[in-house]
């Protein structure tokens, strides 16, 4: 973490950011697995019945609650502009994208107990499973970078401004929002306009217009997005906004072409959920395929 404004222990329940991908894991368990990593090579669970489903949320870590608590109570619609202010004129730092995996593989949190990889190992596990799959190089690529926006806890970023399921500011919050009684914390509450089913959006007026909570999605759409296919960039942009791609919510505020591209958000969130695997990728051996990749695609150096 940073000097100056970092944030204290109470700001940060999470031991690692993983906790809440764990979570998400268990909210959303792999098709054809068991929920505790096993698999079971069935595409779907015909005996599974809706009360078999556990209470995600009761059965939360209190670490996890803790910092859902914090995202919801914090992350209001002028908390949002704010950051977007402080952090869309780039003007932090210039890196390449190899750099920038080096900067946040030096983001040393408590180490997850799943998994003992580093986040550089973890992003090369993902692109490696894409790869691996058969999939376009700029999917590939996109697998590498997707979580590169997490440097934000290196600039001092709280948690719960860095990760957590996404959701609009500004209009009424969807019940299929996981913790959702935790909005009763959130001071928009009082405010009528941003209340109702549209608030200060229109009917249909595109994701583009549409404020999200902010995190390390939308930081990283905005430095890379003159430079990767738009099936790229929504996945960069919208990969945690759960309640829209895995709830169905929101699509009020779609138009028609977000709707069709959700497609490619679906397609890359088992990559982004389930890859995590003990098997390290041997980094060494890699950076040739992927520098090559890079280069193919971005700059020497962005602005972050
Ligand atoms: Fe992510």
């Amino acid at each position: 973490m940073t000097t100056g404004d970092s944030p204290t222990d109470a700001q940060a329940p999470l031991g690692n950011l993983e906790e809440w991908e764990d979570f998400l894991k268990t909210r959303y368990p792999e098709p054809g697995s068991n929920g505790n990593g096993s698999k079971t090579f069935q595409a779907i669970d015909p005996e599974k019945k809706p009360e078999q489903f556990r209470n995600y949320e009761a059965d939360a870590r209190p670490s996890v609650r803790e910092f859902y608590r914090l995202n919801h109570r914090h992350q209001t619609y002028d908390f949002v502009q704010a950051k977007r202010k402080d952090f869309l004129s780039l003007s932090r730092r210039r890196m390449s994208i190899w750099e920038a995996m080096e900067f946040l593989n030096t983001l040393v949190d408590d180490s997850d107990p799943d998994t003992d990889l580093s986040q550089l190992e973890h992003l090369l596990q993902t692109a490696e499973q894409i790869r691996h799959d058969g999939h376009p190089r700029w999917f590939i690529l996109t697998g590498l970078i997707h979580d590169l926006g997490k440097i934000l806890c290196l600039f001092g970023e709280p948690q719960w401004a860095v990760v957590g399921d996404t959701f609009p500011v500004g209009c009424a919050w969807s019940d299929k929002i996981v913790f959702h009684q935790f909005f009763g914390e959130n001071p928009d509450r009082s405010e009528p306009h941003y209340q109702t089913r549209t608030g200060v959006y229109a009917e249909g007026c595109g994701l583009n217009n549409v404020n999200l909570s902010w995190g390390h999605d939308e930081y990283l759409y905005h430095v890379v997005k003159d430079y990767l296919p738009p099936e790229a960039l929504y996945m960069i942009r919208y990969h945690s906004f759960y309640p829209a791609h895995r709830e169905g919510e929101y699509q009020h505020l779609m138009t028609e072409q977000d709707k069709a591209m959700f497609k490619w958000v679906r397609d890359f969130n088992p990559y982004d959920l389930y890859t995590k695997s003990h098997q390290k990728p041997d980094v060494a051996k890699l950076r040739p395929f992927y520098q090559e990749l890079i280069a193919e695609y971005f700059p020497e150096k962005l602005s972050w």
